[in-house]
């Protein structure tokens, strides 16, 4: 049984690049392993500093977590921001780190260039999250691919502090789906809450058809043979269809004669009905605030008390 660990902002509305890189995985390898699983409110700061939104995003974030299917039991369910004994370990790994590792980061150099405000916070995001896995001493992280990066800074950092200090920390392991790896939004870039391109799981069925029918596709006329594999519809339609439904669509392409508006209806259909269910367990749990309230302050108490151990080993190695 390995202890997995992964985390999410809550900077906006959770997506279907969000279900598919990260949430399916960890409640896929829940029941198997000693999940914990938390809603990254400190690193949300970054982009949201709006008290009464944060809120609201964190409650959200939790429902679709619990909806989707994380189970509490299975899985340690908390907020980053009840384990405030990562931001001391931080500092621990900040006066290790390199400028020029962090420099190297892609995520905060895309982050920048999408116009986000270029802060301290966000240059030295990744040791925050080198802390939130080294202080559960998490040995697998199940991440989208864009965050394979900061686990591979993860290990760098936890190999000096052991090279300078002595062998505290195990090195963790990303856990990336090839397949699942980088799922496009409805321009064709990675799906992303701050790229304005995402397709959300709780969608409405109005908005789900509208963002669908905006999804950008290459201009071939009506007639012409179309690539499946060249198309971000039927990149996304993999995600929903089985194997024959997934044969039929790319024949149907490859035939010509086929527009877009057809694939994208086909689409429509599959998103629509694979999220029904979870869109009901979701209404049924926006009422119980005292349940999810308690989950997640048992999940920070057991959270905080691993990271607290973690800590006391981590002063005896420095000499505090
Ligand atoms: P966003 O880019 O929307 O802000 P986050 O950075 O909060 O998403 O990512 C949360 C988790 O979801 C991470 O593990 C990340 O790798 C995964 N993820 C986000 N977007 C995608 C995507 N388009 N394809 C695959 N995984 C993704
Ligand atoms: N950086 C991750 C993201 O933006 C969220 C995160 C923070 C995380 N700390 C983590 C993910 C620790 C895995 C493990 O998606």
């Amino acid at each position: 049984m390995s202890r997995i660990i992964s985390g999410i902002q809550p900077s906006g509305k959770l997506h279907i690049g969000n279900y598919f890189g990260m949430m399916k995985p960890a409640i896929e390898m829940q029941k198997k392993n000693e999940a914990f699983l938390f809603i990254a409110d400190y690193h949300a700061l970054t982009s949201v500093q709006d008290p009464k939104l944060l809120k609201s995003l964190i409650k959200d974030a939790v429902l679709d977590f619990l909806a989707c299917g994380i189970d509490p039991d299975s899985t340690c369910l908390y907020r980053q921001s009840d384990v405030p004994q990562v931001h001391e370990l931080s500092w621990f790994l900040s006066v290790l780190t390199p400028m020029g590792l962090l420099e190297r980061c892609h995520s905060y150099k895309d982050k920048i260039a999408k116009g986000l405000d270029s802060t301290h916070g966000l240059f030295s995001y990744p040791i925050l999250m080198a802390a939130d896995i080294l202080s559960i001493e998490a040995s697998i992280v199940p991440v989208g691919k864009d965050q394979k990066q900061h686990v591979e800074v993860t290990r760098d950092l936890a190999a000096k502090f052991n090279n300078v200090f002595g062998e505290v920390f195990q090195l963790p392991n990303p856990l990336i789906k090839d397949h699942l790896a980088t799922i496009p939004g409805i321009d064709g870039q990675k799906m992303s809450k701050s790229y304005n391109n995402t397709i959300e799981i709780f969608e409405s069925e109005k908005i789900l058809k509208k963002k669908i029918m905006k999804i950008i596709t290459d201009s071939k006329n009506l007639e012409d043979q179309k690539d499946p594999d060249s198309c971000n519809i039927f990149s996304l339609f993999k995600l929903f269809a089985n194997e024959t439904e997934q044969k039929e669509l790319a024949e149907i392409y490859q035939a010509g004669g086929m527009g877009y508006g057809f694939a994208k209806n086909e689409l429509l259909t599959k998103i629509s009905q694979y999220f029904e269910p979870i869109r009901e367990r979701r209404i049924a749990l926006e009422k119980e605030d005292d349940y999810i309230e308690d989950i997640l302050k048992n999940g920070g108490q057991k959270a905080s008390l691993i990271a607290k151990n973690i800590l006391n080993n981590v002063k005896d190695a420095i000499g505090l």
